[in-house]
C-alpha cells in the first residue's frame, strides 16, 4: 500500500514539473519568436560541425584553463549522473529500488562508482567555483551588471548542485549499511568506494532511521532536480541547453564580415557609379537598425537565453578595459530582461511593446553603444558563440539612420563618406596630392 502511495506522489509531481516545464520552454520559444526572422537553415554539416567543437566539445572553454577544467567536471557529471536519474524516475513510477541492479548483476557496482567518482568531481569543482566568486576578487565576476540577482542566482545554482550530489552520496552510504541488515530488502551494490567513506557517520543508527534517511535522501534528489530543472529555464544556467542550439545556429561567415543591408548596399553601389546588385536588394525596409528587442534578429534573442553571464567577452573588451561603461555581457543581460518583459505580456493577452520602454535608451544607453570599437573581441572570446556586437550595430544603426542622432564627429564623417567616398574631408581629386608632392621633392633634390 504505502509503495502504491509513493508510486501516485511520485507520478503526480512528476506531472507538475513535467506541466511547468513545458508551458516555460514554449513561452521562450513565444519569447525568441517575436525576433526578425533570419535565415540559418545553410550549412547544415558546418552547424553541425560547430556545435559538436564549440558546445559539446567545449572547444571555446579552453581559453581559460582552470576554469575549463573545473567547468568539465560539472559538465561532464551532468551528462553521466543523467543516466543515474532515468533509474530514479524508473523506481519511481513502478516502485521499485535499483531497478537496473538484478538485471546488470555483479557489473551494476561499476557505474554507480563512476557516478559517485563524478558526484564528487562536481562538489569539489562547485566549492571551487563558489570561492572563486565570493572569496578571491575575479575581476569578470565583480562587475555592477552582476550584483543583487544575478549573483544570487550563480550562488543558487552552485549550492544546489553540491547539495543534489551530497544526496546521491549519502543515500548510497545508507544504502550500503542497510545491505548489511536482516530483514531488509536492499540488495548488494557491491563496495560504492566514496560513498562508503561515510558509513562511519551513518552504522551506529537504528535500521528504522537509517531507512528514513535512506528514502528522504532518494526524495530529496529527485524533487530536487525536477524543480532544478524548472528553475533552470529562469536562470543564467539555461545555457547548459541553450549552448547547443545557440552554436548551432550561430553566424559562420567570417567574424570581421559585416551583416550589411542590401537595400543600403545598392544605395552605395548606385551612389559610387556602380551596377546595383539586384539579389534581393529591393526588399521593404519598414526600420534600419533596432530599436526594440523585436528588431532583433530571433538569433540574437536566443543568445541573450543562452548568455552563461560569465564575463569573458567583457573582460576582453577594450572600450570596458579602458574604463568606458560598455559591458557587451551586459548587453545580453539587457536584451533578456527586455525579452522576457515583452513576452510577460503577451502571457497576459496584453500587446507587447506597448508599455513606453524599448531597448534602446530604457535598457541600454547611447553611451555604452558608442563606445564600442566594433573589434569582435567579444564575439570571439565568447565559448558559447554569442554575437553582442550584432545587438551593438543594430542599435547604432538605428540611431545613424532613423534618428541621425549619431555624435557629431560621426556624422561629419558620415557625409565626408557621402560626399568623398573616404572617412577624410578631401575629394576624391586630392587623393594623390601626396604623391605629386614626393615628385616635387624627389624633382628639387635632384637638381
Ligand atoms: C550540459 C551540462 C552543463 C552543466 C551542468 C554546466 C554547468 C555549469 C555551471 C555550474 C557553471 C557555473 C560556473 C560558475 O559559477 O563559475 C557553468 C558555467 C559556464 N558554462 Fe556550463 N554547463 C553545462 C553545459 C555547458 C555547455 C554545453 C557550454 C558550452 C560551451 C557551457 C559553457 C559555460 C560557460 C562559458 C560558463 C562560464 C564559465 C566561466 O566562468 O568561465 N556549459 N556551467
Ligand atoms: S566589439 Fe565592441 S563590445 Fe565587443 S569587445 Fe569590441 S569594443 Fe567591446
Ligand atoms: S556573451 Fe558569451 S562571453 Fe559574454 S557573458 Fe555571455 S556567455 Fe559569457
Amino acid at each position: 500500500m504505502a509503495n502504491i502511495i509513493s508510486q501516485v506522489v511520485f507520478l503526480i509531481i512528476l506531472a507538475i514539473t513535467t506541466f511547468f516545464l513545458v508551458k516555460r520552454i514554449n513561452s521562450i520559444r513565444r519569447n525568441i519568436a517575436l525576433g526578425r526572422p533570419a535565415d540559418r537553415s545553410d550549412h547544415k554539416d558546418e552547424r553541425w560541425k560547430t556545435m559538436l567543437l564549440v558546445a559539446f566539445g567545449q572547444k571555446k572553454m579552453f581559453k581559460r584553463m582552470v576554469p575549463a577544467i573545473l567547468h568539465l567536471c560539472v559538465y561532464i557529471g551532468f551528462l553521466v549522473i543523467n543516466l543515474e536519474v532515468l533509474e530514479f524516475v524508473l523506481d519511481g513510477l513502478f516502485g521499485t529500488h535499483r531497478l537496473f541492479a538484478p538485471a546488470l548483476g555483479a557489473f551494476y557496482t561499476i557505474p554507480i562508482n563512476i557516478f559517485e567518482f563524478l558526484a564528487v568531481a562536481v562538489i569539489v569543482a562547485c566549492v571551487i567555483f563558489l570561492w572563486r566568486r565570493n572569496v578571491i576578487h575575479i575581476k569578470r565576476f565583480h562587475a555592477k551588471e552582476l550584483t543583487a540577482w544575478p549573483k544570487t542566482d550563480a550562488n543558487i545554482i552552485l549550492i544546489t548542485e553540491i547539495v543534489l550530489m551530497l544526496a546521491i552520496l549519502t543515500m548510497n552510504a545508507t544504502d550500503q549499511v542497510l545491505q548489511d541488515r536482516p530483514g531488509t530488502h536492499y540488495g548488494d551494490t557491491g563496495t560504492l568506494v566514496f560513498s562508503a567513506t561515510l558509513i562511519p557517520l551513518f552504522e551506529h543508527m537504528s535500521t528504522g532511521t537509517l531507512i528514513w534517511i535512506e528514502r528522504s535522501a532518494w526524495w530529496f534528489h529527485i524533487i530536487g532536480i525536477l524543480a532544478f530543472a524548472v528553475y533552470v529555464t529562469y536562470s543564467k544556467h539555461l545555457h547548459i541547453f541553450m549552448a547547443f542550439p545557440n552554436t548551432y545556429y550561430s553566424k559562420l561567415e567570417p567574424k570581421g564580415k559585416m551583416d550589411n543591408m542590401p537595400a543600403v548596399t545598392r544605395e552605395v553601389q548606385l551612389m559610387l557609379g556602380g551596377a546595383a546588385d539586384d539579389g534581393d536588394s529591393n526588399e521593404e525596409v519598414d526600420r534600419f537598425g533596432a530599436k526594440d528587442v523585436n528588431d532583433l534578429a530571433w538569433t540574437d534573442l536566443m543568445g541573450a537565453y543562452a548568455c552563461t553571464e560569465c564575463g569573458r567577452c567583457t573582460a576582453e573588451c577594450p572600450a570596458n578595459q579602458t574604463g568606458k561603461k560598455l559591458s557587451p555581457r551586459k548587453i545580453m543581460m539587457d536584451t533578456r530582461d527586455r525579452v522576457e518583459e515583452a513576452g510577460a505580456a503577451v502571457a497576459k493577452g496584453e500587446k507587447p511593446f506597448e508599455d513606453g520602454k524599448v531597448l534602446l535608451d530604457n535598457f541600454i544607453s547611447r553611451e555604452e553603444i558608442n563606445a564600442c570599437t566594433t573589434c569582435q573581441a567579444c564575439v570571439e572570446a565568447c565559448p558559447i558563440n554569442i554575437n553582442p556586437l550584432a545587438i551593438i550595430l543594430q542599435l547604432r544603426r538605428y540611431v545613424a539612420m532613423e534618428e541621425a542622432q549619431s555624435p557629431a564627429a560621426w556624422n561629419a564623417m558620415f557625409s565626408n563618406v557621402e560626399n568623398n567616398f573616404a572617412p577624410w574631408k578631401f575629394p576624391p581629386a586630392d587623393r594623390f596630392n601626396w604623391a605629386d608632392e614626393l615628385k616635387e621633392e624627389e624633382e628639387k633634390s635632384k637638381s
